[in-house]
């Protein structure tokens, strides 16, 4: 039995180094190792062994099957490995060709202005807040000191869905929103940037949609003069130190005093960006804040005006045109 072990294992051994593929090596694994394979079926035999010898034998019959999986795995590596080098021989990439062109898009510039709007106020304690487009009349008009018939409501003319919703003609309603839900408590310091709607015939200057940022602020003790310090910041970080700002008295409903801020243009001269004024003592108290204790000022930013002045677009309607030629201008910003 012991010969029958040895010549198996001189027959296998040569057999493995002659194979010339890897199913010819898988062939002969099973051939002479498996499960119905010669050596188990000469082990098969071992019944018929004196006792004392089982033992040796099975010794025997172990190591012969742990050197043929040595020299099965060695060969069968080194078959991979031959693959593999004569893939990459044949499959080499040429890295010079030119790549697949990733489309970048870019930063709508309102979108622009408005984040750099709040990088400024939020540099200054602001929160950001935020409100319904969609408005009832109380928040756009009524809450603000515009009550019904009052004439100042003729200076946005509205989109009204029902009699007592609209498209809100202003960020200003959120002021109140967020009075409300500040319950009388201050310090109340938020800017809210978002769409308004007036029926304006559109033209290189109007639409009847554009984008204002609401800035409010309501403490014990603020004054005209905080107003006039966080403009001035706003105004230098937006067009560089030592630009010129002028406040020219107007009126709103909601402020009192009122007025409108103007920069100027080295080309243009002094254009108009915003409306501000302290807020009107009535809608603190309809907003359940005591004016005799609490006062607060207010703005409201034309984002278009202030992309126009910044990037010297001569029509609004560029901003809502989509033409990816003026789009495109804005993506390194
Ligand atoms: N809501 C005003 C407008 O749209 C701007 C404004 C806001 C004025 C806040 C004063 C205070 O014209």
């Amino acid at each position: 039995m012991r010969e029958r072990l040895t010549s198996l294992q001189d027959e296998a051994a040569i057999a493995i180094a002659n194979a010339e593929s890897l199913d010819a090596l898988r062939e002969l694994k099973v051939k002479y190792l498996g499960k119905k394979g010669e050596l188990t079926s000469v082990l098969r035999g071992m019944g018929s062994l004196p006792p004392e010898e089982r033992p040796v034998i099975g010794g025997l019959a172990n190591e012969i099957r742990a050197q043929l999986d040595l020299l099965i795995a060695e060969k069968e590596s080194a078959f991979e490995e031959a693959a593999l080098n004569e893939q990459l021989a044949t499959e080499t990439i040429d890295v010079t060709l030119p790549g697949t062109p990733v489309k970048l898009g870019s930063i709508h510039p309102l979108n622009l202005v408005i984040e750099q709007l709040e990088d400024v106020f939020i540099g200054m304690g602001f929160e950001i807040a935020e409100g319904p487009e969609v408005e009832t009349d109380q928040y756009n008009f009524e809450a603000l000191n515009l009550p019904k018939e009052h004439p100042a409501r003729d200076m946005q003319d509205s989109f009204y869905i029902t009699p007592e919703t609209l498209l809100r003609t202003h960020t200003s309603s959120v002021q109140v929103r967020t009075l409300e839900k500040k319950e009388g408590h201050v310090p109340v310091r938020i800017i809210c940037p978002g769409k308004v709607y007036r029926r304006d015939d559109d033209d290189a200057t109007h639409s009847h949609q554009f984008t204002q940022v609401e800035g409010l602020v309501v403490d014990r003790g603020v004054s005209m003069s905080e107003l006039n310090g966080v403009l001035l910041a706003l105004i230098e970080k937006m067009f560089g130190e030592g630009t010129e700002m002028r406040l020219r008295p107007s009126y709103f409903p909601f402020t009192e005093p009122s007025v409108e801020v103007d920069i100027y243009h080295p080309e243009k001269g002094w254009v108009e960006i915003l409306g501000a004024g302290m807020v009107h003592p009535r809608v603190l108290e309809k907003a359940g804040y005591n004016p005799e204790r609490y006062s607060g000022f207010a703005f409201g930013i034309g984002v278009e005006r202030i992309a126009m002045l910044k990037y010297d677009v001569d029509d609004i309607r560029h901003f809502y045109n989509n033409d990816l030629r003026f789009l495109r201008q804005f993506r390194s910003e």
